[in-house]
């Protein structure tokens, strides 16, 4: 295991009266695929939003390379500093349609980096080089296969240059083979860059594949985290060998 990236304790979020994360702790070691299972609406995808930033947690502290980013509710001075190594890649692949690859991946960067026309190029033909997509700077999305644009949006988030990235059910969509050469990427990624990666999928196969540390979400709690070998072969977890039993093929 690298070092330790991301460090969250006692995370508590509620929707009005319905507790969605109970004083979750949860780390990320930088090299590390961490893949999240469990049931629809157990949370997954709650997690990874407060750790991207994108929601706020009622209770919690959330460290980032040592650094307290969150804490007593709201974010800290550092999280200013931090939240540009986190980049996020969701299900839908979230770019715009009426632009080409070039166009979506610079849009942003340039405005949040301030970077020049040529240097935002350049970063994104690097970032579309790592994901294997340099032959597409100026294809449009509508000339893009489902695992083709979801490679632009995984290299859209490396733009920022992360040390984190979150993945949400980035392969829902795709076909098996497919979603095997997005795995090869964020592989690739994690060995290359040293990123720490976390993935929240349904596919078994794919978690079992992918992982390097498994956790398995269960009403809002971590249930199970572990190796995948020793989740998916030994767990004594009654709740994990349910769920697995019921995914399985
Ligand atoms: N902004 C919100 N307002 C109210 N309820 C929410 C909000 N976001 C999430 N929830 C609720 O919190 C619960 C957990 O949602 P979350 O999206 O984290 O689940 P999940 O584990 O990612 O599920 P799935 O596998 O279906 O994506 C769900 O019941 C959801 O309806
Ligand atoms: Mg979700």
């Amino acid at each position: 295991m690298g070092d330790v990236l991301v460090a969250a304790t006692g995370l508590q979020k509620s929707f009005g009266d319905r507790v969605i994360l109970k004083n979750v702790d949860f780390g990320m070691a930088l090299g590390d695929i961490t893949v999240i299972i469990g049931k629809s609406g157990s949370g997954k995808s709650t997690l990874l939003r407060a750790i991207a930033g994108l929601t706020d947690p009622d209770e919690g502290t959330i460290a980032f390379d040592g650094r307290v980013v969150f804490e007593e509710g709201e974010r800290t001075d550092d999280w200013a500093d931090v939240e540009s190594h986190v980049g996020m890649v969701f299900q839908s692949y979230t770019l715009w349609p009426h632009m080409d690859v070039l166009g979506n991946m610079t849009l942003a960067p340039r405005k949040r980096l301030k970077l020049s026309a040529s240097e935002a190029a350049d970063r994104a033909e690097v970032a579309l080089g790592e994901v294997g997509m340099a032959h597409h700077l100026r294809s449009r999305p509508s000339q893009l296969s489902g695992g083709e644009r979801q490679r632009v949006a995984i290299a859209r988030a490396l733009m920022m240059q992360p040390k984190l990235l979150l993945c949400d059910e980035i392969t829902s969509a795709l076909d098996p083979p497919v979603a095997a050469e997005v795995l090869d990427v964020l592989r690739r990624l994690k060995a290359e860059e040293g990123l720490a990666v976390a993935l929240v999928t349904h596919d078994m196969a794919f978690a079992a594949k992918a992982a390097d540390r498994l956790v398995f979400f269960h009403e809002g709690e971590i249930a199970v985290n572990t190796t995948p070998d020793e989740a998916f072969n030994r767990s004594t977890n009654p709740d994990l060998k349910k769920f697995v039993d019921a995914v399985r093929f």
